[in-house]
């Protein structure tokens, strides 16, 4: 059995020996709360009085650390989750979603948060523990004139975004942060160390760069290619409501903004019966202003509207809007405890062909019955559309015109389940307007709803996980994913409710 106490009491006096007390955290310790729940800002993500926390929570500060959670677990039959920076929609890298699963421990990598910026190279080696926001600010200190493309929030964790891609506003220029890992450490299945891509093998090292986070084994630091950025970029931030031509102007922008030059990125984030564009683009506001009345004369963008700031600051703006302006920009490298916020529920979807204009005017108007809905769309384009399917696992390349991300927002106490605005809309309304056979969804904005695993006979089936897995990757990158698990996991030591099942036969 995978799960007795007998076992629990011997995994924890293995470690016991191996890696100093301080950081074990068992749930008898008064820290060990305010560190489990230092990630979670979802209410839907905090446990029910009733379920079982981790048996432990280890802070490794070093490699060795990590290999001795997996060497005492394996022995004594308790399994891992691995958390850089807990944003899993699903919670996944701190909490099961199975009612009575199995009991396991937590690697927190937050203490894993260095960052060595090669600026002459143009490389930098960065600890799967430490945020976007600490990443961009170390980079853009230490070598001006670099960047690295990832995403918008910086509080996500390096760790879990790389590994299940990493979209960004750079991504038409840079593709996604996967696509930018020279290489990698890792521990695997057995607790080795592979300290870099040639130890891990052609296979493992396609898998770790976007087959989605806590199925190959847990990867401590990663060498990333930085990129070139202007000592200025161009950024405005344009709000229409739909007497203003909100519907229109995103019916235009479906196929305008993956055709744009690649330096160009408008996002769309759509709440309230309003659109709000946002942009990042790499060169000056006279440029950009003049390519947008050009090319996209709906939105009525005027010089007023466009800011020109440091790459770095443009992290700041986005995230926290007007208000950065009077914030040192130390401000990105927020500290991890957070008050949890609402319930929240994500999906995704991508589109291949252009919805109309009367299907956009019903979605700025579908109810939402006092909950908070919100669609963030981003465009793809331009590099992302000259990256083969299968270069790394991330499949939606070339024809996408844009991903979609669904959020809604609500209060209440219980209410663990989708919310209303959420189901109606993506289950029945929007299944026939988006990509089909299968409905595309992206792993980083993890979803259960699409699929959870079943075990038989202590390994995950395949069959059953190949409904959310064609889903992510593709049919092709999933069974390869699955294939490479049964070379490096075949036994499944690295398992959740939606991890890449071992592919036994064949
Ligand atoms: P977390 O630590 O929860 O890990 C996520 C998964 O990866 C878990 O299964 C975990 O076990 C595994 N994992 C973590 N560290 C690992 C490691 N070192 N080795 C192996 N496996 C590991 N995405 C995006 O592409 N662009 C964006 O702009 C945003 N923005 C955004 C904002 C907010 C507020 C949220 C909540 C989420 C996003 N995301 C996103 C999605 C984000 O990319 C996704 O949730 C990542 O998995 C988060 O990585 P963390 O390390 O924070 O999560």
């Amino acid at each position: 059995a995978w799960s007795s106490n007998s076992n629990h009491t011997d995994f924890l006096s293995c470690l016991s020996t191996k890696i100093p007390s301080q950081l074990v955290l068992t749930p008898s310790s008064r820290s060990f709360k305010p560190l489990l729940v230092s990630s979670i800002r979802n209410a839907r993500l905090v446990a029910p009085a009733t379920a079982s926390p981790p048996l432990c929570i280890v802070t490794p500060t070093q490699a060795s650390h990590v290999q001795a959670v997996v060497r005492c677990g394996r022995s004594h039959r308790v399994p891992v989750r691995v958390r850089s920076g807990g944003h899993d929609n699903e919670g996944l890298s701190y909490r099961s979603a199975t009612p009575n699963g199995e009991a396991f421990a937590v690697i927190d990598l937050s203490k894993f948060n260095a960052v060595r910026v090669d600026a002459h190279a143009a490389t930098a080696w960065v600890d799967s523990g430490t945020t976007l926001g600490e990443l961009y600010y170390r980079v853009a200190t230490a070598a001006p004139g670099l960047g690295f493309p990832a995403g918008v929030c910086p509080t996500v964790g390096v760790g879990g975004l790389i590994s299940g891609g990493g979209m960004g506003l750079m991504m038409r220029k840079n593709g996604l942060s996967a696509d930018n890992v020279l290489d990698a450490t890792m521990v695997d299945a057995e607790g080795n160390l592979l300290p870099d891509k040639k130890a891990m093998g052609d296979d493992l090292f396609w898998a770790i760069r976007g087959g989605g986070g806590g199925n190959f084994g847990i990867v401590l630091s990663w060498k990333l290619r930085l990129v070139p950025v202007p000592p200025k970029v161009a950024f405005f931030n344009v709000t229409k409501t739909m007497d203003q031509g909100a519907v229109d102007a995103v019916t235009k922008w479906q196929t305008i903004a993956p055709a744009l030059p690649e330096d160009l990125s408008v996002r769309v984030v759509i709440q309230k019966r309003q659109a709000t564009f946002q942009s990042l683009y790499l060169g000056n506001c006279s440029a950009v202003v003049a390519t947008m009345r050009s090319r996209f004369p709906e939105l009525g963008l005027t010089r007023g509207d466009c800011k020109e700031m440091s790459w770095l600051q443009h992290k700041a703006y986005l995230y926290f809007g007007d208000t950065s302006k009077n914030m040192p920009l130390e401000a990105l490298l927020l500290n991890r405890s957070m008050t949890i916020g609402p319930f929240v529920k994500n999906k995704s979807d991508y589109v291949k062909k252009a919805l109309t204009r009367d299907a956009w005017k019903k979605i700025f108007l579908w109810p939402d019955s006092g909950a908070v809905g919100q669609l963030i769309l981003e465009p793809h384009g331009g590099m992302m559309s000259r990256i083969a399917d299968d270069y790394t696992p991330f499949p939606y390349r070339s024809g996408v015109l844009y991903n979609i991300q669904y959020v809604e927002f609500w209060n209440g106490t219980g209410g663990h389940g989708t919310p209303k605005w959420l189901s109606g809309l993506y289950d029945d309304f929007m299944a026939p307007l988006v990509s089909k056979s299968p409905r595309g969804a992206y792993v980083n904005y993890r979803d259960l709803d699409i699929g959870v695993n079943k075990v038989v006979g202590g390994v995950t089936s395949y069959e059953t996980a190949k409904v959310w897995g064609e889903r992510y990757f593709g049919l092709a990158n999933f069974k390869r994913l699955a294939k490479i698990k049964r070379k490096v996991d075949a036994t499944d030591y690295f398992r959740n409710e939606q991890s890449v099942p071992p592919l036994l036969l064949i």
